[in-house]
């Protein structure tokens, strides 16, 4: 049977890599990397940097599965990133079996946790129903980004004893904060913040968080996010990639 290691590195910063996960890498014989193009070289730079300092008691091997294509910007979005997950399901089916001997470890470094917006896991519930590839599969768990921005910002994510509803830029407008509940938003491409009310919310936002590039903000939306929008447009031009992640909180209205 070919073991599986799904490993949660954090989301930056290599100190955030937990005891578990280290001591899952030191048993990995061969380490998968998922290359996603030019401008992502980073993302995979960054995860060696992370975790090889840890991987030297043992030999492994490295390799590069090339992820499919994908449409950015679909018509039909959940159509077509299904269809996508099916193409890196064969992908990563046809690596696997090819360059991971029966008997051996393989691990997948995912950015964050595993559990948060990451398709890794769908992929490999997908693998093992097929059932023609049986594997061991074992998740570490890692500290996410929210955790990250969180503590950077030293706040609670959730007002006392409310909810919090974590969503994406592309859903924002159909979740905005009330006066209990707080809204955490990942992969917004743009930060527009439509329909989030400027004099009522505060936001506290975070890119590139744990990492050497990081930049934090946070304030009334009036205030802060005309600033905020050009010192991320600087940054994505100057890196060629951005990760962000930020929390909406509505202020108590009398
Ligand atoms: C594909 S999701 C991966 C989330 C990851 N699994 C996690 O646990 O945080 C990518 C999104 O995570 C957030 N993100 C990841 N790393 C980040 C970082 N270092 N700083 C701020 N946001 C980050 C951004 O919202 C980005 O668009």
């Amino acid at each position: 049977m070919r073991r599986m290691l799904i490993v949660g590195i954090g989301s930056g910063d290599p100190d955030h890599l937990t005891l578990q996960a280290i001591k899952a890498l030191q048993r990995v014989d061969v380490l998968f990397f998922i290359d996603k193009g030019a401008a992502k070289d980073e993302l995979i730079r960054l995860r060696r940097v992370i975790c090889e300092p840890h991987m030297t008691s043992r030999a492994y091997r490295t390799v590069i599965i090339t992820d499919p294509p994908r449409d950015r910007r679909p018509e039909r979005y959940e159509q077509t990133v299904r269809a996508w997950h099916e193409q890196r399901v064969a992908e990563y089916q046809r690596a696997i079996s090819t360059e991971l001997a029966d008997g051996e470890c393989g691990a997948f470094l995912v950015w964050g946790d595993p559990s948060l917006y990451d398709s890794t896991l769908r992929i490999f519930e997908k693998i093992t129903a097929k059932g023609v590839l049986p594997l061991a599969l074992e998740v570490i768990p890692g500290i996410t980004s929210i955790q990250a921005l969180a503590a950077r910002h030293a706040i609670c994510l959730n007002k006392i004893g409310g909810p919090v509803h974590i969503t994406t830029g592309r859903e924002l407008a159909r979740c905005l904060p009330t006066e209990s509940d707080n809204v955490v938003v990942m992969l917004d491409g743009e930060v527009t913040l439509d329909g989030v009310d400027p004099d009522a919310t505060m936001i506290h936002w975070g890119a590139y968080v744990g990492t050497e590039h990081e930049i934090l903000r946070s304030g009334l939306v009036r205030d802060v996010l005309p600033e905020l929008q050009r010192v991320r447009r600087e940054a994505r031009e100057a890196h060629g990639w951005i990760m962000d992640t930020y929390v909406l909180s509505k202020i108590p209205q009398r």
